[in-house]
């Protein structure tokens, strides 16, 4: 498992430095969820809570579950989120049972390899309900490399190609559809 231990207190704005485009993937990845019936959500590296506090804010009443594989960046997301179940789970492992109305995640698939992320599309797809979304948000291997700006570190960052991703996405059984592509980021929302 590819992972960095980020410091809570230091996440957001060493992100931001990062991404520049980070609130406004944020924000395309909650507005991806839009249509779904959501009351049980699952997020997968739920960091210290960016996308989940956008994606509560559109659904007040969802109960959400999420996995993490940073202790510190679940201690911050608990206080945030007192009423979720936040696991200490790597996605590599089993994914909670749900069924869940949507499964969403943003900017930590890219830390898996290419064949961790066609497995976890398999497994995502075995946890939704009949009609469920699943909504990735993530750095993408851009089709013309001068788009290619954000600063990928060898070690950590594997992100791959929107097209091998949305081809995976379809053997897991979704009707991927991209809401938002910039340089290398990109939202799909994938329907089962
Ligand atoms: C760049 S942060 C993104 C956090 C949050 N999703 C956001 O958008 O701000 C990546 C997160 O994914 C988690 N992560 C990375 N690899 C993981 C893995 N293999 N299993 C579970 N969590 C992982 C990290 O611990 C971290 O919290």
């Amino acid at each position: 498992m590819a992972n960095v231990e980020w410091d809570p207190d230091l996440y957001v704005g060493q992100i931001r430095d990062k991404i520049h485009d980070f609130d406004e993937l944020q924000q395309q990845v909650a507005a991806a969820t839009d249509g779904a019936d959501v009351r049980d959500a699952l997020e997968l590296g739920i960091g210290t809570g960016e996308t989940a506090r956008r994606v509560l804010a559109r659904y007040p009443h969802a109960r959400l579950t999420a996995v993490d594989a940073s202790e510190a960046m679940l201690t911050r997301a608990r206080a945030a989120f007192p009423h979720a179940e936040l696991l200490h789970r790597a996605l590599e492992e089993q994914l909670p049972p749900g069924p869940f109305d949507v499964v969403y995640s943003t900017l930590a698939i890219h830390h898996l390899d290419a064949a961790a992320k066609r497995d976890l599309f398999g497994r995502i797809a075995s946890v939704l309900r009949p009609g469920g979304r699943f909504v990735l948000g993530d750095v993408i291997v851009p089709d013309d490399p001068e788009d290619a700006v954000i600063d990928v570190s060898d070690e950590i960052d594997i992100p791959d190609r929107l097209d091998d991703q949305l081809d995976w996405l379809r053997e897991g059984g979704f009707q991927p559809q991209t809401r938002w592509l910039r340089g290398d980021l990109a939202v799909v929302a994938a329907d089962l």
